[in-house]
């Protein structure tokens, strides 16, 4: 019996310029095999995340990849979107051609449910609100003991919120949704802003991708360049943080990051604090430990894996 070395990845996606990237770190990354893209209202609405999606792989030469359409709005609240960052496409910055790819045939959740039935130790990498995959368990609980374990980007504990005070974009977005998956058992590793915000675009980390002298290269330069002017000018800085890509580089290095294993809890109600992780840090709860949750990060180390990665897609 052979065994794959590779580790089998589903990446459930809203890109998202920051979307876009981890993606591609992953179709470049010979130790994951992305078993496919699904996709979600978050950022943009649903049809711009997935024509997104398609341009992506396109990008990449990867026309194997199938890119399946999932929920198209959260489960309770009415959308919220993002284009104030990302843009009025959601991939904003390079002039790309549109995709020529097609979805695949069926719906994100059934595509998740089959594959977890069918296939042993699947990861899955939400990096958008966590819907589809909030649907899946709900759907089909035997899922959960099958999900070897969720990566997500999501949250913030001591650095706060992005979209309001209290709460992260894709928590915000679809906190019914987090509250499930948080409560699902299935083991878990968080990457909230804590993390993402140490992974700053600079400009010499730009210049290192755009030196790669590829189309591909250049449109993610492109990219970060548009997508960084927002948070640089909301937070003062050099930069803007690169959030989604720190999902797939903990599963290639994970000890670029540093963490410890919390409890969870997502505020579903108050209108004040909707969507805040209530990340037990210090352990005062006394409640077992339901993530994993990444606090620190080598960012140099980060993008030079970036980098490297990004120069094998040619
Ligand atoms: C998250 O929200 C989106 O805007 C990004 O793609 C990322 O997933 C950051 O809060
Ligand atoms: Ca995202």
């Amino acid at each position: 019996m052979t065994t794959n070395p590779r580790k089998k990845i589903i990446i459930d996606t809203d890109p998202g310029q920051d979307d876009a990237v981890a993606i591609l770190l992953a179709l470049a990354s010979p130790e994951l095999e992305v078993l496919g893209l699904t996709t979600v209202a978050g950022n943009v609405p649903l049809a711009l995340t997935s024509r997104n999606a398609l341009m992506v792989c396109e990008l990449a030469g990867r026309r194997d990849i199938p890119v399946y359409a999932g929920a198209d709005r959260p489960l309770l609240k009415p959308l919220v979107t993002a284009e104030f960052v990302h843009g009025k496409t959601g991939l904003d910055g390079p002039t790309l051609p549109e995709p020529t790819l097609a979805l695949a045939d069926g719906h994100a959740v059934d595509f998740l449910i089959d594959t977890l039935m069918h296939e042993d130790r699947v990861t899955l990498c939400p990096l958008g609100p966590l819907t589809n995959i909030a649907l899946a368990l709900a759907r089909e609980p035997r899922i959960a003991a099958r999900i070897e374990r969720i990566v997500l980007m999501g949250g913030g504990g001591f650095e706060g919120g992005n979209i309001t005070p209290a709460a992260e974009f894709n928590i915000y977005v679809d906190p019914q949704a987090a509250d499930l998956v948080f409560r699902s058992g299935v083991p878990i590793t968080m990457a909230p802003l804590d993390v993402t915000h140490q992974a700053l675009t600079t400009r010499a980390r730009v210049a290192a991708i755009r030196a790669l002298g590829t189309p591909l290269g250049e449109a993610v330069a492109l990219w970060l360049e548009f997508f960084e002017r927002f948070d640089e000018q909301k937070y003062g800085q050099e930069g803007g943080p690169l959030h989604d890509p720190c999902v797939i580089a903990w599963l290639l290095r994970p000890e670029l990051f540093t963490g410890r294993d919390c409890h969870v809890a997502i505020e579903t109600a108050s209108p004040l604090t909707q969507g805040m992780t209530v990340i037990d840090w210090w352990g005062v709860t006394g409640k077992p430990a339901n993530a994993h949750v990444l606090g620190g990060l080598d960012a140099d180390g980060f993008y030079a894996l970036i980098t490297e990665r990004l120069a094998r897609l040619g």
